[in-house]
């Protein structure tokens, strides 16, 4: 594939790291930055034949195969009807839109122009996430019942970030749009969501946007999704995913503590991870970050979708879905009520209700729990079906 990058800042180069590293077949043949130095520069780094700070002429190349959307926020949109103008797949990085509604322009601009489309949500391509989430479609962990995921760091990279206006909110959008898309992949993309309840504060940045949030997304099956998310957390960038079943549970821990650890007195202290606050003493290093963080199981979904004309994983709809649960919360966080999820366009199920949390011991009896004790006795915890005693079985 030949790709046009648009941005040369933090994500444009992991993207491109990622891209021109792992397929070996794809190559960044066009660069659009602001400013032209950035763009040469990025240009230099990745052997980059033509770098422009024109944006529309990085798009419209003639052997440009696909645009690579590593833009800030409110310029995802104007990137998007660029490539709907020039007839190019687009894959865009997360979060889609600064709302739902943009989210939607955007979604309904390529589906008409027939366009492919990808949606960049690295942290369900993670190793991590990938065997997970064939554990629970598999059935380990029986029903889905609550999802959690946490993505808290002390706070964005560049000025854009930190402006309401360019960004479309703070920690809820920036960091809850992984979030929630992590725990709708394990509860089931084809679950509707339906409502959310959100707290949310600026508890310590001077800015306009919350820097601090914890949400629940309540779905259609009974499922809930939790996230946390926070620009003023302290000690590094900690991706945490617990998902409970009817039938287990996973705890996973993305980046924080991967099982590497090191200890070094500062001599010769270099990179150690994405948003790592030292480099000396105990730190945390990451082996593979590209890989740790989903960018190349990501990009080669994308491409090998591309290839065989087929839907990648993550697409512009499921960018905007994410989109309209984050705006809920946001209403949320300010009516202090469960807020409905405004969909107008969906395309799951609907009307799938709770799964039965009955489970039968005997013709007579409901089954409770079982459990063996320390001192070697069996027992079982029963309710009648007609009665609804609650008894207990014992065989010592
Ligand atoms: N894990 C992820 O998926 C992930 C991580 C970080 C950022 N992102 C997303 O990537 C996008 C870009 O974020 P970033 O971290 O690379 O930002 P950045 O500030 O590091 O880079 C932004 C790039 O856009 C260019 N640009 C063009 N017009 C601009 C303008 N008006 N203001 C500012 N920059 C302008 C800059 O030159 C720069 O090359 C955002 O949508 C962000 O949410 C995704």
């Amino acid at each position: 594939m030949n790709i046009a990058m648009l941005g040369s800042g933090f994500i444009g180069r992991f993207y491109a790291d990622s891209l021109q590293g792992y397929r070996s077949k794809d190559k960044i043949v066009s660069i659009y930055s602001r400013k032209t130095e950035s763009a040469r520069k990025f240009a230099t780094d990745y052997r980059v034949a033509t770098a422009t700070t024109n944006m529309e002429e990085a798009i419209a190349r003639p052997e440009v195969d696909v645009v690579c959307i590593s833009l800030p926020n409110h310029l995802h949109e104007e990137a998007v009807m660029l490539c709907v103008k020039h007839r190019k797949a687009v894959i865009c990085t997360k979060p889609l839109g600064r709302n739902a509604t943009e989210a939607q322009r955007m979604m309904e601009a390529v589906e008409q122009a027939d366009i492919f489309n990808g949606y960049l949500e690295d942290l369900v391509y993670t190793p991590k996430f990938i065997k997970a989430y064939e554990s629970v479609k598999s059935g380990a962990l029986g029903r889905i019942l609550w999802a959690k995921s946490r993505e808290t760091h002390p706070g964005p990279h560049s000025d854009w970030f930190w402006d309401i206006e360019q960004a479309g909110g703070g920690a809820i959008l920036d960091l809850g749009c992984h979030c929630v898309e992590i725990a709708r992949t394990y509860i089931g993309k084809d679950i509707k969501p339906v409502e959310v309840m959100c707290w949310a504060d600026t508890q310590v940045k001077p800015i306009e946007a919350e820097d601090h949030a914890i949400g629940l997304v309540k779905y259609e099956n009974g499922a809930i999704g939790q996230f946390e998310v926070s620009w003023t957390f302290r000690g590094g960038l900690d991706l945490r995913d617990e998902v409970m079943g009817s039938e287990g549970t996973i705890w996973i821990n993305g980046f924080l503590r991967t099982g590497f650890e090191m200890f070094t007195s500062g001599k010769g202290a270099n990179y150690v991870a994405e948003k790592a606050e030292s480099n000396s003493g105990w730190v945390f290093p990451v082996g593979d970050e590209l890989n740790e963080l989903g960018y190349n199981h990501m990009f080669a979904d994308m491409f090998n979708a591309m290839e065989s004309k087929q839907q990648p994983r993550e697409t512009f709809y499921d960018g905007y879905v994410v989109n309209a649960i984050l705006d809920a919360a946001y209403k949320s966080a300010r009516t202090k009520q469960w807020e409905p999820v405004q969909l107008d366009v969906w395309r799951g199920r609907t009307g799938v209700t709770k799964d039965s949390h009955l489970d039968s011991y005997d013709d007579d009896h409901y089954l409770v729990k079982e459990e063996v004790t320390h001192y070697g006795a069996r027992k079982w915890i029963l309710k009648n079906k007609k009665t609804g005693k609650i008894i207990e079985r014992v065989d010592a």
